[in-house]
């Protein structure tokens, strides 16, 4: 698929999105009015690692993203928060009771609490509490026990790891695998992160460009659900940039700001047309091309893809699961939750509205989705 560059910065003024000073990194030479600086999207299907192999292990550990990348994976995709100290490490979110052992060290019991995270009350134990050497002393587990019991026999035996150890974990199995493995990082809760005084961007920049990674032709993509520091990021990164999409709500930044619109807006043309001055592809919820109706079937696709692909976007959907409880009903193989359906036929469906990658668990059978189509 041939692409479009993204659009000027200074074309996203004209749209009215708000911009932030929120990278704290100078931008490089290339000012926001120069040449567009996009890569554009790639030529092949994209199997993005979500979380690593998270299907097979614990997600989030280093375990997690090598299984990724030896089944095949283009991408392996940390989920990013910050510790106390301001090391980016790989986290779905702030609170770390859910996928770490931290509820069984004594020592910490007194930093459980509850914070509002985007609105809304959490509480447990919260990454941006610890500094980095007691983050480490900390041991993984699944997330979802009920769903994958066998995940469970690795729970206790990794650690939580930076950013830096994911790209270097990236670049040793790149040389060993002699293919390039990407990493496809995501800022969590940005607006979050600012409001603790801990930004994201700022480290991330300054990782990927000491990693020599910021660069139009690195296999980075970069990803939010925030829009502001997506926009922000486009005026210092040179990596590609992509706006996820939730199913429903609005990005977090929106609301922070009053601004009234919501994902639904986003995927119209006029807000596809905006995100495509910023970012290089958009990363929507499945449903979004694919809608369930009330009992949990695939209805008819959308004209997303087609419309993203007008604007030179490309289309990475999240994420594809084997397990009943994710599945298209028509798909599921049993009432067992935790049984495999048959996700090979949901790729093949997804496949054919033309999407350019996916973000999937168990990325092994994404490869293979992949080699059949071809
Ligand atoms: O980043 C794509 C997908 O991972 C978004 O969902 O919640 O798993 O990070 P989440
Ligand atoms: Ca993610």
């Amino acid at each position: 698929m041939t692409l479009l560059t993204r659009g000027r910065v200074t074309a996203v003024a004209a749209v009215g999105l708000a911009v932030l000073s929120i990278t704290g990194v100078a931008a490089p030479a290339r000012p926001a009015d120069a040449a567009p600086k996009a890569a554009g999207a790639e030529s092949g299907f994209v199997v993005v690692g979500h979380r690593g192999a998270s299907g097979y292990r614990p997600e989030h550990t280093l375990a997690s993203y090598e299984l990724a990348a030896r089944m095949g994976a283009d991408y392996i995709e940390p989920d990013l928060v910050t510790t106390k100290d301001g090391v980016l490490v790989a986290r779905h979110e702030p609170e770390i009771g859910g996928t770490t052992d931290v509820a069984g060290h004594p020592e910490f019991a007194d930093r459980k609490t509850t914070k509002m995270v985007d609105g809304e009350p959490v509480t447990g134990w919260f990454a941006e509490d610890f500094t980095l050497a007691e983050l480490k002393t900390l041991r993984a587990k699944e997330r979802i026990p009920q769903l994958r019991p066998n995940n469970t026999i690795y729970d206790g035996r990794y650690q939580v790891p930076t950013l830096q150890e994911v790209i270097d974990l990236a670049k040793r199995l790149s040389r060993e695998l002699h293919r390039e493995i990407g990493i496809y990082p995501e800022t969590k809760h940005p607006t979050y992160f600012r409001q603790q005084g801990l930004a994201l961007e700022p480290a991330l920049v300054r990782t990927l460009r000491r990693n020599g990674l910021d660069r139009p032709n690195a296999k980075v993509y970069v990803q939010s659900f925030e829009v502001g520091n997506l926009v922000e990021l486009n005026r210092t990164l040179r990596v590609r940039l992509v706006q996820l999409i939730g199913g429903s709500a609005a990005p977090y930044d929106f609301v922070a700001s009053g601004d009234p619109r919501t994902y639904d807006d986003l995927v119209t043309p006029q807000g596809l047309a905006e995100i495509a001055t910023y970012a290089d592809g958009v990363g929507p919820t499945k449903d979004r091309i694919i809608p369930r109706d009330e009992n949990g079937y695939l209805t008819e696709p959308t004209t997303l893809v087609d419309d993203a692909h007008q604007l030179g976007l490309a289309v990475h959907p999240w994420t594809f699961r084997a397990e009943n409880a994710f599945l298209p009903a028509e798909l599921r193989s049993s009432d067992d939750p935790a049984a495999w359906g048959d996700i090979l036929a949901e790729y093949e469906t997804f496949l054919a509205t033309g999407i350019d990658g996916v973000f999937a668990d168990q990325p092994d059978i994404a490869v293979e989705a992949a080699r059949q189509r071809r």
